[in-house]
């Protein structure tokens, strides 16, 4: 397949800008290794209901549920491989392409693929916390806890999944350290995101606002598209299989 007239365009503005880009993803970043997004036509949100297991209260009051709900994901996540995306984007970081890359993601994919410069904004599925002590582990990709209630070998209170849910502040030092990267950026992949969870999707909304560049890569209009100077309409794998080669062709 011929590479569309915006990703030849992209292509040229990766180039143009190599060094001074960042990544910011969302869910259909993963969507092609098997990972449902959230707001799609067969997103979780369409068949949970968010309020029963992404906050505070429905852990308070039915942790095992949570808990159910979680390491069905995590048994998801831990059979998923990288997608193409994932894997160029790494590869751009290595080859100084890219600064980094800042997601909304919690499946640990980007780091999968081999990516050093990861800013997750919503946390990790594979990383516990302590309700009581706030002690932090690191589960290690794949490693499903097998109790249906994790308790912490510090203090013996109820572990967490240490993801940001609904009515939680994002970590300030995480967001920080997103704003930050952003400041130094001129162009901003914004790659499967449907751009309408906040504080996240502020972070492009300000870039724009800034003068920077945002190229859009999703297969569906978006909160963010009127904000893009190119929207590559194609799904994540398919996209960057085309931007790789030609990025490539432009650099050699
Ligand atoms: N390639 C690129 N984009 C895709 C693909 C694909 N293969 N498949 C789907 N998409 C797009 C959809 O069109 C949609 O715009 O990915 C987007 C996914 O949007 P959401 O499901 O809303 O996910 P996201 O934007 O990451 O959600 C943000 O909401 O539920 C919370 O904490 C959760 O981090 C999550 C946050």
């Amino acid at each position: 397949m011929k590479p569309s007239r915006e990703c030849k365009e992209a292509a040229s503005l990766i180039k143009e800008y190599r060094g001074s880009i960042v990544a910011f993803t969302g869910a259909g970043a993963s969507a092609e290794a098997g990972i449902p997004t959230f707001r799609g036509k067969d997103g979780l949100w369409n068949r949970y209901r968010p309020e029963e297991l992404a906050t505070p209260y429905a852990f308070a009051t039915n942790p095992r549920r949570v808990w159910e709900w979680y390491k069905w994901r995590m048994s998801i996540i831990a059979k998923a491989q990288p997608t193409m995306a994932h894997k160029v984007l790494a590869n751009w970081e290595r080859d100084g392409i890219l600064m980094g890359v800042v997601t909304q993601n919690v499946d640990g994919l980007h780091q999968r693929a081999g990516s050093f410069k990861v800013i997750e904004l919503h946390g990790s599925i594979w990383r516990v916390r302590c309700t009581s002590c706030g002690i932090r582990r690191d589960l290690g990709f794949g490693n499903i806890p097998k109790e249906d209630i994790p308790r912490c070998d510090e203090c013996g209170n109820i572990l967490r999944p240490d993801v940001v849910w609904f009515q939680e502040p994002v970590p300030l030092d995480q967001f920080q350290r997103a704003e930050e990267l952003f400041s130094e950026a001129k162009v901003i992949l914004v790659i499967g995101t449907s751009g309408v969870v906040m504080p996240a999707a502020l972070l492009p909304i300000n870039a724009a606002r800034e003068g920077k560049i945002l190229i859009e890569v999703n297969p569906e209009e978006t909160n963010l598209s009127n904000l893009a100077r190119v929207r590559i309409r194609e799904p994540a794998g398919k996209a960057f299989e085309h931007l790789a080669r030609l990025v490539e062709e432009d650099l050699t």
